[in-house]
């Protein structure tokens, strides 16, 4: 019964099969957690990391039929902010204690890379110890070394399905699964920390689909995997999609802490809006990091990705101490450093570059 378990445990990984079989049948979640927990706290600790995220832009040209946000979606009341209001953002996170800043929007054509760039760099001279990650899609390598040389030193671009059929499903033609890799391989060759992942429990999803996401990040070693559960949207093309299963979800987050034990893995919002406890939950079967919003109260509504989204009404104060209490509750502690990747400390060390 807990074989599989053993195996993940002393191997990290499993064949095809054996994964197949993990996925298929009911693990004991006890022994599951209690294993991921133990792996987590051997790698990281009881540190849990924390990523300010500011949500600037949601518009977007592109069209994925399970996001809130997608072009297509007449009734998204779009925003932009100003770089003032995002300097702003960073002002007070940076006063709460982060010390990494997520920029993330749709794929927005308003921001050139120009654009991009001189954010980058305002933020980077106001707070020189802190890391700018990312998060706003598929560019050219070009484009990404420009945002490289301007500051960033991270970038979250999830592949969300790396089966081919399944991507097709997901997606409209004018998107392709092929330049999302490219995307992945050449932020890893510039030097950036990487984090890819997928949605749990998306339209369509087999468990060979899940089996391809880990071969798939097997070979992209990236430094954070962000998974969470799909949340339906009444407003995209799979409105009548029931949301994924919070007991699967966790499931993935333990193999994913047993399979990847340096990953950085957050406790991502999608837990927290399927289950009250859904990100304490995660942080118990192997997550440690949270990205707690940074974004005026204001337009954290607008950033609808999927329905019942949590913290839309909360000012950026008022998460980062619920956060602080909900990590300790969960038997973690909350630091304020900027939570470099095991993988990336190690490979820094030893070439001596750091930032
Ligand atoms: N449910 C859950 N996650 C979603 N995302 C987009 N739409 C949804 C949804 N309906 C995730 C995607 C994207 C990330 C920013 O949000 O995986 O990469
Ligand atoms: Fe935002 Fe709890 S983390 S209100």
């Amino acid at each position: 019964m807990s074989g599989l378990i053993e195996k993940l445990k002393s191997t990290h990984d499993l064949t095809d099969a054996e994964l197949l079989e993990f996925l298929g049948s009911p693990q004991p979640e006890d022994l599951l957690f209690a294993a991921a927990d133990a792996e987590r706290r051997r790698q990281y600790g009881d540190a849990v990391y924390l990523r300010g995220l500011i949500e600037f832009t949601n518009y977007c040209k592109n069209n994925c039929y399970y996001c809130g946000i997608r072009a297509g979606n007449p009734h998204a009341e779009r925003y932009r902010l100003t770089d003032d209001e995002i300097l702003a953002c960073c002002k007070e996170g940076y006063a709460l204690g982060y010390r990494t800043f997520v920029l993330q929007g749709g794929e927005d054509p308003y921001y050139t890379d120009d654009r991009i760039c001189a954010l980058v760099s305002a933020i980077a001279a106001q707070h020189p110890d802190c890391r700018i990650t990312l998060s706003i899609g598929e560019k050219s390598r070009e484009s990404y070394q420009r945002y490289y040389d301007a500051g960033a030193r991270r970038y979250l671009l999830r592949h969300e399905t790396a089966d081919p059929a399944h991507y097709r499903k997901l997606h409209p033609d004018s998107m392709s699964l092929e330049n999302r890799k490219r995307c992945l391989f050449d932020l890893r060759e510039i030097g950036y920390q990487v984090g890819s992942g997928f949605m749990i429990g998306s339209p369509y999803q087999t468990h060979e689909c899940i089996v391809e996401d880990i071969r798939f990040l097997q070979r992209l070693q990236p430094d954070m995997i962000g998974v969470g559960p799909y949340i339906t949207h009444r407003e995209t093309p799979f409105a009548e999609m029931p949301s994924g299963d919070l007991h699967f979800s966790l499931k993935i987050i333990a193999m994913l802490r047993l399979l990847f034990p340096k990953a950085l893995i957050p406790a991502t919002t999608a837990f927290g809006s399927l289950h009250p406890q859904g990100r304490e939950k995660a942080l118990r079967a192997g997550a440690n990091v949270m990205m707690p919003n940074l974004s005026p109260t204001a337009v954290r509504k607008l950033y609808d990705l999927y329905e019942n989204k949590i913290c839309t009404g909360e000012a950026a104060a008022q998460c980062s101490g619920c956060l602080a209490q909900r990590i300790r509750s969960a038997g973690y502690r909350a630091v304020s450093d900027p939570g470099d990747s095991l993988a990336y400390r190690e490979k820094t060390a030893k070439s001596g570059t750091d930032r």
